[in-house]
């Protein structure tokens, strides 16, 4: 019997002011509506225009549930197709990524469909002509994606025609990525190879709280981190800094520096961390990229530009981004229980490979399926999604911080770096989209 489909009361009640119901991470019910609702009455990033550079290129990604196809036309522009054939419903394309050329064939009966998604011919047609099949929906092709946005080379689409524009969904947030971009000397980014890659056991959530949790890093990253900062301090004085010593050690710096550092919420669910600094501020510089940034953008601007060091940036709900260090991760939920997490590096155009180099270091120690940083993370997560099993408490503390009327106070705020208001903010924005079309 369902406890929670068609009941929006019963969704709301799982999110207090500062708590949330343990559900909301072990439910198979709760995770089958959010990839009804939430994932579909929101934005969510799908894929980078670098990866699509030619007519016919594709990639293919699943968001709610639902297996999609991201498109060159050949006048440029981006098409969403669902990646459901109008005959028997097999997904006419099964890879990650390729160039489809002028048509998409089904691999089933070989029906094939123009890259716009439109129906082009059938085998055998005599037997469906003077049927009703052309009255059809399938008489049409592929369904089309209607809110497709492609914002500085960053593709988000929105499935259900509910919810707010894309500027309106995203506000302020876009700072993050404006400023990730202008970090190029030529103003653009590029995806750098295929992202790093894993499934973790636990519900995707998990990741996205703890993104700008910065109460744990001092504690969980102990292990990592500590030994490099540990190993730092015994090395003679005037020790040039490597880089690996550089992307760790700030992860063990104390509350007070996070606490400083200041969260930034901006209204459905999205947030930042390292508002007046973070741990990427005392990167040391690459030589001749400050000279290029000055030429393209003047002094004044390539200070500012390169001074805005921001942490994470959540993109609710399936994307974070780290500007400063060009990584960003997507995280696309498979069950209750299991989540992808992928890890994709980005080359600033006009940059040397030096530059990369930091970015992929970085991904390769921090975000992927064998970084000492992240899959002390991802430990958590699993342990968490065990933990939750037990009975006698149903409620997660999200209290740090809260301020009682605090969700009167307008969506963008600066807060505590320490504050959890991020999570209470994404809780609300959570139950707002699960219950907007139930
Ligand atoms: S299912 Fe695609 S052609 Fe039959
Ligand atoms: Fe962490």
């Amino acid at each position: 019997m369902s406890k929670y489909r068609g009941y929006p009361g019963a969704i709301r009640a799982l999110v207090r002011s500062a708590q949330v119901h343990r559900d909301l991470y072990i439910d198979p019910e709760i995770f089958a509506l959010e990839q009804e609702h939430l994932f579909a009455n929101t934005w969510n990033y799908a894929g980078h225009d670098s990866q699509l550079p030619k007519a016919g290129d594709y990639i293919t990604v699943d968001i709610a549930g639902q297996p999609l196809i991201v498109i060159r036309q050949k006048d440029s522009s981006i098409r969403v197709l669902k990646n459901r054939c109008a005959h028997k419903g097999a997904r006419v394309v099964s890879s990650c990524c390729g160039n489809t050329g002028q048509l998409f064939r089904c691999p089933y009966h070989a029906w094939t469909f123009r890259t716009d998604g439109s129906l082009l011919s059938i085998p055998l047609k005599s037997g469906i002509e003077g049927t009703s099949f052309y009255e059809t929906e399938s008489a049409k092709g592929l369904p089309v994606v209607k809110n497709v946005m492609n914002y500085r080379g960053f593709i988000f689409v929105k499935l259900n025609d509910v919810g707010e524009s894309f500027e309106d969904y995203f506000g302020e947030s876009l700072s993050s990525i404006d400023n990730m971009v202008e970090r190029s000397p030529e103003g653009a980014l590029e995806v750098a190879g295929k992202p790093l890659r894993f499934i973790n056991e636990a519900n995707w959530k998990m990741y996205v709280e703890n993104l700008n949790d910065t109460t744990h890093p001092m504690i969980t990253h102990e292990t990592s981190a500590g030994t490099a900062k540990a190993m730092w301090e015994e090395m003679p004085p005037g020790t040039p800094k490597p880089m690996p010593v550089q992307e760790l050690v700030p992860f063990v710096s104390d509350y007070k520096f996070f606490e400083e550092s200041g969260l930034r919420v901006f209204g459905n669910g999205h947030s930042v961390d390292g508002v007046n600094y973070s741990i990427h501020s005392d990167y040391s510089s690459i030589p001749g990229y400050e000279a290029d940034m000055v030429a393209k953008y003047g002094a004044e601007r390539a200070r500012e530009i390169l001074t805005m060091a921001r942490h994470n940036t959540v993109y609710y709900p399936n994307l974070t981004i780290k500007g400063a260090i060009q990584t960003i991760r997507v995280c696309r939920p498979i069950a209750v229980n299991k989540t992808i997490l992928e890890s994709w590096a980005f080359r600033l155009k006009g940059t040397d490979d030096e530059m990369l180099h930091r970015t992929t270091m970085y991904n390769r120690f921090i975000n992927g399926p064998f970084a000492m940083v992240g899959q002390e993370d991802a430990h958590n997560y699993r342990n968490i999604q065990k933990g939750l099993q037990a009975t006698g408490n149903d409620w997660i503390s999200l209290d740090r911080n809260y301020i009682p009327g605090e969700e009167a106070r307008g969506r963008d705020q600066t807060v505590l770096g320490t504050s959890d208001l991020d999570c209470r903010e994404q809780y609300r924005a959570w139950v707002k989209y699960m219950t907007m079309t139930m």
